[in-house]
């Protein structure tokens, strides 16, 4: 006897009229008279399974009524059109077995806390709006790619593993190497800018760390950042290039992702206005801004959440604001030399009160104004030897920018924390599951 061919949710669409096997997960039941409905998850989509009494086995039909919630199941049918249940096919079921079950799942239709949810977290990702979620982050992960990839940037990889810091000793975690001390990379910068020496375009995408002990809805402690760095790119060709990738971005993943961005209830009017160009801001002008409406901001300081969405709120499209005090920025940005104190910087602040997206500018590339900065920064040059070689032989104005992932995934989502946007994050005070 010919067992059906086993399928997955999603190419149903090319079995129609035929009996096919489907395996998955218990999504919900119900009855009505004679008639027995399961939805069934498999990962790719959800199914509406129906069993006619009569039509399928009395195995099959006694089999649903001990049916609980997620129990993985493997069930036989043909598959028809149907507009109107989930999917737009249905499958009228004549075999249905239990293969494993699935006792007092945790996580009912009912209410959960976020701190249950984020505990039970290998679980929640099963569910629909987890997965909608999922799967826009994986469509933005590609559009990041093919963007980069399409222009003719090299991939290279930062390490993970590294001798000194990059943003700031305050936020690093420390470990250990063999009998050295060792850093968790807080951003591939550096070594993108060694890269850009040697291939041109060059960008880096992996995760980054930060020991920030915040808990605020856009703060990880481990996060994904794509990072590129252009050679003879000054600030404001850095800015092009940002725009032009941001824009990108949205806009294919609106298309490519409308489905899910429904899913999540998720207006994407707004995101449709992502277009370049952007509008830029001097820092003093936003600071000027922020100033009038917050009075515990002062000029001179970095913006908080809020002050950024002083600024980004005058707007439909993002906004970059350049030309940070040097003194809150890192010691590898390069100082406008027709305004002292002001760095060539550049963030661009998302709308809808997201805040920064992007972090990036030109970097210094004397290597006398460097070496001042490092030791400015009470950073060991020795840390950083290699880095100034990059200054010695054949320095070159170059700039780049790191977006981070999962505050874009947060902002193209429209959700309230960058909790949902990484399947395991790591927050401050979570490192579980
Ligand atoms: O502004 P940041 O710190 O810039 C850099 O690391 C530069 N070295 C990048 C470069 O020029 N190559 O970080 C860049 C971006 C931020 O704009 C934000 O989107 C994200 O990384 N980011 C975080 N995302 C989640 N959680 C955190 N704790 C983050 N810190 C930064
Ligand atoms: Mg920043």
């Amino acid at each position: 006897m010919n067992s059906p061919k086993r399928v997955f949710v999603d190419e149903l669409k090319d079995h129609v009229g035929q009996a096919v096997n489907l395996r998955g997960w218990v999504y919900n039941t119900r009855s009505s008279g004679k008639v027995r409905f399961l939805i069934l998850r498999d990962g790719t989509g959800l199914a509406q399974c129906i069993l006619f009494k009569g039509e399928c086995s009395d195995a099959a039909y006694n089999c649903f009524d001990n049916l609980t919630q997620e129990a993985c199941v493997s069930l036989s049918g043909v598959v028809r059109e149907e507009k109107r249940s989930p999917g737009g096919y249905e499958i009228s079921v004549k075999e249905l077995t239990v293969l494993s079950p699935s006792v007092d799942f945790p996580i009912s239709p009912k209410e959960h806390g976020t701190d249950f949810l984020m505990s039970h977290r290998h679980l929640w990702l099963r569910s629909k709006r987890q997965h909608a979620i999922m799967r826009v982050r994986h469509e933005i992960i590609m559009a990041i790619r093919d963007f980069f990839d399409g222009r003719g940037f090299t991939l290279l990889d930062a390490p993970i593993f590294t001798p000194s810091a990059c943003e700031g000793t305050s936020t690093l975690f420390e470990t250990k190497y063999f009998d050295e001390k060792a850093y968790l990379s807080q951003s591939g910068q550096l070594y993108m800018e060694a890269g850009a020496a040697a291939f041109g375009k060059v960008y880096c995408f992996g995760p980054t760390f930060r020991a920030e002990k915040s808990k605020t809805r856009r703060h990880l402690i481990e996060f994904w950042m794509v990072e590129p760095e252009v050679a003879f790119n000054d600030l404001y060709d850095n800015m092009d290039l940002a725009e032009q990738f941001v824009e990108y971005v949205v806009q294919r993943t609106i298309k490519n992702k409308a489905e899910e961005l429904q899913v999540l209830e998720r207006n994407s009017a707004g995101l449709a206005l992502v277009k370049a160009p952007f509008p830029r801001l001097h820092y003093n002008e936003a600071a000027a801004w922020v100033h009038k409406e917050n009075p515990n901001f002062t000029i001179g300081e970095d913006f908080g959440g809020t002050d950024e969405t002083i600024v980004s709120s005058r707007f439909e499209k993002p906004v970059f604001v350049h030309h940070y005090p040097a003194a809150i920025k890192a010691f590898y940005m390069k100082e406008d030399p027709d305004e002292k104190g002001a760095s060539m910087s550049c963030d661009l602040l998302a709308t809808e009160g997201y805040g920064e997206i992007i972090g990036g500018g030109q970097r210094e590339e004397s290597l006398e104004v460097l070496l001042g900065k490092i030791q400015d920064h009470k950073l060991d040059p020795s840390d950083f030897a290699w880095y100034l070689d990059l200054r010695k032989y054949g320095t070159f104005p170059h700039s780049g920018f790191g977006l981070g992932l999962e505050r874009t995934v947060s902002w193209i989502c429209g959700l309230p924390h960058v909790r949902e946007t990484a399947a395991f994050p790591r927050l401050y005070g979570r490192n579980y599951p």
